[in-house]
């Protein structure tokens, strides 16, 4: 009989992508996936550090499985990614029935573990983070070596894939625990990154999400003392036959070079999308955070984004109620979003991270409550600039990659051809319209009518629309 997996996720895209590689290497070894807990026979949790609302999330799971674990001991469960990494001993103290914790760079011993777990190994632990002293190997214990047997089920659809270029992060920010779990930062090597785009293309892949927790400060050095960055990097990939659309995120924004942004001007598969996390509008604020740049430099990126890319979308990340932040410093977080028209802001309440230099050399000042009341007041005005920016497509077409029916669908169970369908454009604006659902995996020329903050309603032309359909 095969063995019952049940996953769960929680965190960013790099772990969405380790829990797929993970998946895919089980599936080999004759692992069936299941959505219930209670059927599974290997339970997996794939966490993240990054805010302690996601680490406590995690740990009342767990607590949950406690007396499940009591009753069937023979059931296996394993706690991987950043949370493994941090905190190591304690998920045991925390947990004690979780037979092993794996780190994000370690994912390839899952199988090993689970096995070793049956034979009545207890708490085991394979944690490290890579260096880069003999980097090949780091990357090959990192779970980084090309796997053409990723598993296309776990892919947000079977469209899109995300594809990591880069592992680790060597920015420091002071609020950050990113580095000290995921390790060094280190570019993959860029034949073997194509190879797995063309991998992915032929599983029927339209767009690709290259990861990085800096994508665009992606480079590697090869033996012959050849750097390929980023640039190189997007013109090898818009070579790969069947690729439509290329995104790339997350980018800092100093390393938001002119030939990067010439490059996905002159490129027709690069989105013109960019995820660039402000963080703060203040730059008191920036330089406790160390993020390295000034609000003027921002400002100077933007000029160059808009100059070279007038139909980029550009969204960002704020973090608010960071150590010492006044009223007045926060009212320049409002004054960017109005200035830079993000087309999309994650707003985070600040949570201070163990082992991080905020931890140790500031302190978190600003009430809980004060920091709901920030995020709520932010949230509104990039909302309301969200409207505003959306708003300009009424009357215009878009170029909808279709991603499916939209979750509306399924909760009003349409019956008939019909059907409400979801997918978005070239700059990762979402679209809804009536539709079915063969045209899922589709570009189509969708003419806008409505807008809100979040969605492009509109009705698919069926023309040819010509020169009117923007490449959005
Ligand atoms: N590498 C990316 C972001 C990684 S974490 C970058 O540099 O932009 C994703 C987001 O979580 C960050 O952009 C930041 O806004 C937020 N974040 C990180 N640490 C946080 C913390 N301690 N508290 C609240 N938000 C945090
Ligand atoms: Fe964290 Fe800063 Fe690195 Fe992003 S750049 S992962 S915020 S340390
Ligand atoms: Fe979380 Fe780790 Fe991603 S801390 S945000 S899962 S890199």
């Amino acid at each position: 009989m095969s063995h019952r997996l049940y996953i769960e996720t929680v965190g960013c895209q790099m772990n969405m992508l380790d829990s797929e590689m993970v998946v895919a290497d089980l599936r080999k070894r004759g692992y069936e996936l299941t959505s219930d807990v209670k059927v599974a026979d290997t339970i997996l949790y794939n966490t993240c550090s990054v805010r302690a609302h996601a680490e406590d999330k995690i740990y009342s799971a767990l607590g949950t499985l406690k007396l499940m674990k009591k009753r069937n001991p023979d059931k296996i469960i394993g706690v991987m990614g950043c949370m493994a990494q941090k905190d190591q001993q304690v998920i045991f103290k925390r947990a004690p029935y979780v037979d092993f914790i794996v780190g994000p760079g370690q994912l390839q011993q899952v199988p090993d573990l689970i096995d070793q777990a049956r034979l009545g190994e207890e708490q085991q632990m394979a944690v490290g983070l890579g260096r880069r002293e003999g980097s090949n190997d780091d990357i090959k214990r990192s779970h980084e070596t090309f796997d053409p047997l990723r598993d296309p089920t776990m892919r947000p659809t079977p469209y899109q894939a995300y594809l990591r270029i880069q592992i680790g992060c060597d920015k420091f920010c002071t609020y950050c625990v990113v580095p000290n779990t995921r390790g060094p930062e280190q570019g993959r090597p860029p034949q073997q990154i194509v190879e797995e785009a063309k991998v992915l293309a032929d599983q029927g892949c339209l767009e690709i999400t290259l990861l990085g927790q800096t994508v665009n400060s992606y480079s590697y050095t090869d033996g012959q003392g050849r750097t390929t960055r980023m640039s190189d990097l997007l013109k090898m990939l818009h070579e790969v036959n069947g690729i439509k659309r290329i995104k790339f995120v997350t980018n800092y924004p100093r390393d938001m070079k002119q030939e990067l942004l010439e490059t996905i001007r002159d490129l027709p598969k690069i989105s013109p999308y960019l995820h660039v996390p402000l963080q703060h509008g203040s730059n008191d604020m920036l330089k406790r955070m160390r993020r390295g740049y000034t609000v003027e430099e921002y400002r100077e990126m933007m000029h160059l984004i808009w100059d070279t890319l007038p139909n980029a979308a550009v969204s960002s990340d704020f973090i608010v109620g960071f150590c010492g932040e006044t009223d007045e410093e926060f009212q320049t977080c409002i004054d960017s979003v109005r200035e830079f028209r993000f087309k999309n802001s994650f707003i985070f309440k600040y949570s201070e991270r163990e082992g991080t230099k905020a931890e140790s050399m500031l302190i978190d000042d600003v009430p809980y409550q004060v920091k709901q009341e920030r995020n709520n007041a932010l949230l509104a005005v990039q909302n309301e600039v969200s409207e505003a920016e959306n708003i300009k497509f009424i009357g215009h077409a878009v170029d909808v990659l279709v991603e499916g029916p939209s979750k509306k669908a399924d909760k009003l169970e349409q019956n008939g051809p019909l059907k409400q369908m979801v997918g978005r454009t070239h700059c990762d604006r979402i679209v809804v319209f009536d539709g079915n659902e063969r045209q899922a995996g589709q570009i189509l020329p969708v003419s806008i009518y409505e807008t809100t903050p979040f969605t492009l309603f509109g009705a698919v032309v069926t023309q040819e629309a010509g020169p009117e359909v923007y490449a959005l």
